[in-house]
């Protein structure tokens, strides 16, 4: 007799996306309960034993998933454009839709060599670099819209979603750089090794995104 096969892991990210995932799973006809348990388990089991959810801060799960200690991964567009990893991207998930922009101060053209703070550093630089722009962009972790309230920077490349952020500190979007959502992402060598397991269930969540 065969030994059994081991579960499929997925990676997915702690916070907002976390629970938009439990009524897609629902409609996927994947058991979403792991999902919702409250302890602080990092590694939660479905029923059946068939799939291993694992439970990481977002910048990590594309990481996780690309060495292959995970075998799919749920990951923002965002993340993935910043750090190039090497992955399967099979299914848009359609959660968290957002854009990557340029925003400055309401009414304040930006100088010829403009400071940028940003938490995707990489995306700003070729995004600047296509323009022809000279940018120093400068990295940030976190309330990217104080740098230019307090001249650390001429301008900022982040996320905009309801648009509140910037309406409450007075900056206007001047571009558009990425449309963004959440993705499912699987690891190159699993797609092709575990695609007994793994094909269903992206089906099931192609379907269920529809
Ligand atoms: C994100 C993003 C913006 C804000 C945009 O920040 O970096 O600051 O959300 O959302 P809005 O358009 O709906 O206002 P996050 O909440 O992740 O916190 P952070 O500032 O610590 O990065």
């Amino acid at each position: 007799m065969s030994p059994p096969e081991p579960p499929l892991v997925i990676a997915v990210p702690k916070g907002r996306i976390l629970e938009a995932l439990g009524p897609l799973l629902d409609r996927a006809g994947i058991d979403s309960s792991p999902l919702r348990a409250t302890d602080r388990r990092l590694v939660r089991r479905s029923a059946d034993g068939a799939l291993a959810w694992i439970f990481l801060k977002p910048d990590d799960v594309p990481t996780y998933v690309e060495y292959g200690a995970a075998d799919l991964g749920v990951s923002g567009r965002d993340t993935l454009l910043e750090k190039k990893h090497d992955l399967y991207t099979p299914v848009d998930l359609g959660l968290g839709r957002c854009r990557l922009v340029v925003a400055a101060p309401r009414g304040k053209p930006l100088p010829d060599v403009p400071r940028i703070a940003t938490k995707y550093p990489r995306i700003a630089a070729e995004h600047f670099a296509k323009r022809g722009v000279q940018a120093e962009v400068i990295a940030v972790h976190g309330s990217v819209e104080l740098a230019p309230l307090v001249g650390l920077a001429h301008a900022i490349v982040d996320i905009v979603e309801t648009g509140t952020t910037l309406r409450e500190n007075d900056l206007e979007v001047l571009e558009t750089v990425a449309e963004v959502s959440t993705l499912l992402i699987a690891n190159r060598a699993s797609y092709k090794l575990r695609a007994a397991a793994m094909r269903p269930l992206v089906d099931c969540l192609r379907a269920a995104v529809g």
